[in-house]
């Protein structure tokens, strides 16, 4: 199917060399990395290796890589293992935008009895440090904060909030999913002890992952089971997807620089052309950092499934939120949190690209986009006004078919 992909965000596109690193996995070498005799001795040297290309891609050392099955276990189990290991710390501070991985399950400890502080943000996403300086106490067992927010690819000031956190005893835990392969990522001198990472989000397939434990920082597995992962991890390994992992981490590596240059490039076109071709429209985290590929756009007075629709009959991929919120219609708790206004809120559309994206894709959304836009506003009884919003928003569904 020819589609027009700009949701990268959500999932990323197996890479070729990916797929041909791993095929030997799933066919020749199918032995259990943990058996003793050389056929899966040989499966074993494929891990070494992947754990070394994973460490190399975020200034790590090989022994504080933790394979794992993706982001949201690398979260779950950093947040478990930093609690369990301060056990007289009832405390934690994370922040309103979290992803629902990380937000849900402080929820859940809530109701486990621990406090949960969640900072807020301002119009740009950004957070305010004195408002985590005061939210810090001797009882906080762990700061638990994103790198780069995956709906609006806002940055937060990782050193600034590492620094603070470790002014005060407790851990640091940053969900580093969106941010790994798009901004260079340097551990050996930070702040972080915990770093989680997940394949797909730069070209190695679903269901693998990783969590960069420091060195001499506590740990506690979560998932308890056999030696693997020297005790840190029971599970035989997903070898194959590991092997992919080890391989996208070199890609993206090498793919840097241009990630910087020409994604930021493409996206910079598709943000000024947007801006300048169609009226009453926002950028939602502009003025902050951002990563390279993230463009929030907040088109006011329509609905952004509405638009999203559309898109999709042009065979154009889009995204009004994130992959795991978007079957239910609340409206992004992200944008929510910056204080979006309402008739923003409802039509505010991500578009994320990849090092696959082409120039000739993006001029495509750009020739279709206005006037989808303006077919939506032709139909559309929206205002800045709050109320009924729901008899409006159904009523433009429909009419977008
Ligand atoms: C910021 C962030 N954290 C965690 C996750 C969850 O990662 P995974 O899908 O690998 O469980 C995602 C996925 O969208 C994400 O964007």
């Amino acid at each position: 199917m020819n589609v027009i992909y700009l949701d990268n965000n959500a999932t990323t596109a197996v890479a070729p060399e990916v797929l041909e690193a791993m095929l030997p996995y799933l066919t020749t070498y199918y032995g259990n990395p943990s058996s003793m005799h050389s056929f899966g001795g040989q499966v074993a040297r494929a891990l070494k290796t992947a754990r070394e290309q994973v460490a190399d891609l975020i200034g790590a050392t090989p022994t504080e890589v933790i394979f794992t099955s993706g982001g949201t276990e690398g979260n779950n189990t950093a947040i478990r293992s930093a609690l369990a290991s301060f056990p007289d710390r009832r405390h934690i501070i994370t922040t309103q935008v979290e992803h629902a991985c990380v937000l849900n399950l402080c929820k859940r400890l809530e109701k486990e009895g621990y406090r949960v502080t969640y900072l807020s943000v301002d119009r740009r996403g950004q957070l305010d440090l004195l408002e985590l300086e005061a939210a810090l106490t001797g009882d906080t067992a762990l700061v638990s904060v994103m790198y780069a927010n995956n709906e609006t690819g806002v940055l937060f000031p990782i050193d600034a909030v590492g620094d603070l956190v470790k002014s005060y005893g407790a851990l640091f835990h940053v969900d580093a999913v969106q941010a790994v392969g798009k901004v260079p990522i340097h551990l050996q001198n930070s702040p972080i002890d915990f770093l989680t990472l997940s394949g797909h989000k730069f070209h190695a397939p679903k269901g693998v992952g990783a969590l960069f434990v420091r060195r001499g920082v506590p740990f506690r597995p979560w998932l308890i089971g056999g030696h693997q992962e020297r005790n840190r991890r029971g599970g035989t390994e997903n070898v194959a997807g590991i092997v992919g992992l080890g391989q996208a981490a070199v890609l993206a590596k090498h793919h840097l620089t241009a990630m910087t240059m020409q994604v930021q490039a493409l996206r910079n076109r598709l943000e000024q052309a947007i801006l300048a071709t169609i009226p009453d429209v926002v950028v939602n985290g502009q003025g902050s950092p951002r990563l390279p590929n993230t463009s929030n756009i907040g088109f006011k007075y329509i609905e952004g499934e509405a638009i999203l629709l559309l898109l999709d009959r042009e065979g154009i991929c889009a995204s009004s939120g994130s992959a795991c919120t978007s079957d239910s219609l609340e409206p992004s708790h992200v944008l929510k949190a910056m204080g979006v206004p309402y008739s923003v809120l409802h039509g505010s559309i991500r578009f994320s690209l990849s090092r696959y994206t082409t120039a000739a894709e993006v001029e495509r959304l750009l020739a279709v986009l206005p006037g989808i836009v303006a077919q939506l506003r032709s139909l559309s009884p929206f205002t800045d006004d709050e109320s009924d919003w729901l008899e409006q928003r159904t009523h433009a569904l429909m009419a977008a078919g």
